[in-house]
């Protein structure tokens, strides 16, 4: 499917670079450590002192939400037992979730032409096909993805392929599941692709059909945590998510993606994120942004990446 038109909404916010803050007291270093350190083990997430005057703003507003006296009440709150709920307001807070349906199009156009003709032969032939949007924010990237194998498979759900859309986020999940958005976040699709995979909803608001979410199993899942998953993907969406990571995370992340790809599977990264050439990860750069696994092109490092094919079950 071709998208009308770009996303009207804003670029990702980076959590490294960018100008430096004021000079921060002992206190307040001792502070802005803490909160980085806690936001580090939470998600992978990489905090700058030169961002401790954004981080202390956001964090400000969860403050007042939350009635506490100070930063430091804040601190042991996130650092205390039970914190795993308020880590995630933590993370939620200094990231952004923004997201649109068909961003980046450019991928959604090499998946449709490049590499879903043969996924679709391998499903009609009664293999398993599985896609995942890792870090899926409210759900437009995995929804753009069923239109476009909807749009050239209608009877993909009588077939073995689904989609796995994650994030850390359960709020953007909760709403990914609700799969009812405002009318103007769908001004990127085609008025067809509207009348076919849209229908009105309450008020100002449109709703995804059945059929595509039909396709999409949301889940809870930390890139830095345990994958539950038990077999490999043909396709990966992890887009607008590694900016937050550190060099050395961020290798970790792909070394562990190349160990859930099938051989051939493509990689697609944000508009602004790369796989490290130094890194020897078994990718192979097909487009800017765009990677193919090739478990050979490791071969000569003797990584343990194995012809293994067996499928994850992302079934609910
Ligand atoms: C800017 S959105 C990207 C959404 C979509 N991939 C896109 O490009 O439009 C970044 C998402 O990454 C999620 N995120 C941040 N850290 C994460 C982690 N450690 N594991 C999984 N998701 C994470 C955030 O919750 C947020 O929804």
């Amino acid at each position: 499917m071709t998208p009308a038109g770009a996303s009207p909404l804003a670029a990702a916010t980076r959590l490294s670079g960018g100008a430096p803050s004021e000079a921060l007291s002992p206190e307040k270093r001792a502070q802005f450590d803490a909160i980085a350190a806690t936001a580090r083990e939470a998600a992978g997430l990489h905090i700058v002192p030169e961002k401790s005057a954004m981080v202390f703003s956001r964090i400000g507003k969860r403050l007042r939400a939350l009635g506490l006296a100070s930063l430091d009440d804040y601190i042991a709150l996130i650092r205390g037992p039970g914190a795993a709920q308020e880590r995630e307001h933590l993370i939620s807070a200094l990231t952004t979730n923004v997201t649109s349906f068909f961003r980046e199009d450019h991928h959604f156009a090499h998946f449709a032409d490049a590499i879903l003709p043969g996924l679709i032969a391998r499903a009609r032939a009664g293999g398993r096909v599985r896609l995942w949007s890792s870090a899926c924010s409210s759900g437009q990237e995995a929804y753009s993805l069923a239109m476009v194998v909807l749009e050239r498979f209608p009877e993909a759900a009588r077939h073995d392929l689904r989609i796995l859309a994650s994030d850390i986020d359960h709020q953007v999940l909760a709403t990914a599941r609700a799969a009812t958005y405002p009318a103007d976040l769908v001004a990127p699709l085609t008025a067809g692709g509207r009348d076919r995979f849209l229908r009105p909803a309450e008020g100002d608001e449109v709703a995804v059909k059945d059929e595509v979410r039909a396709l999409v199993a949301f889940r809870h899942l930390n890139l830095m945590g345990n994958w539950p998953m038990k077999g490999r993907f043909d396709v990966i969406f992890c887009r607008n998510v590694m900016i937050y990571f550190d060099q050395p995370t961020q290798n970790r992340l792909i070394s562990r993606f190349a160990e859930v790809c099938a051989p051939g599977a493509v990689l697609y990264l944000g508009h602004s994120e790369r796989i490290d050439p130094a890194s020897g990860a078994p990718f192979r750069q097909v487009g800017q942004t765009t990677f193919v696994f090739e478990p050979a092109a490791a071969a000569h490092l003797h990584m343990p990446f194995g012809a293994h094919q067996e499928h994850p079950d992302v079934s609910p």
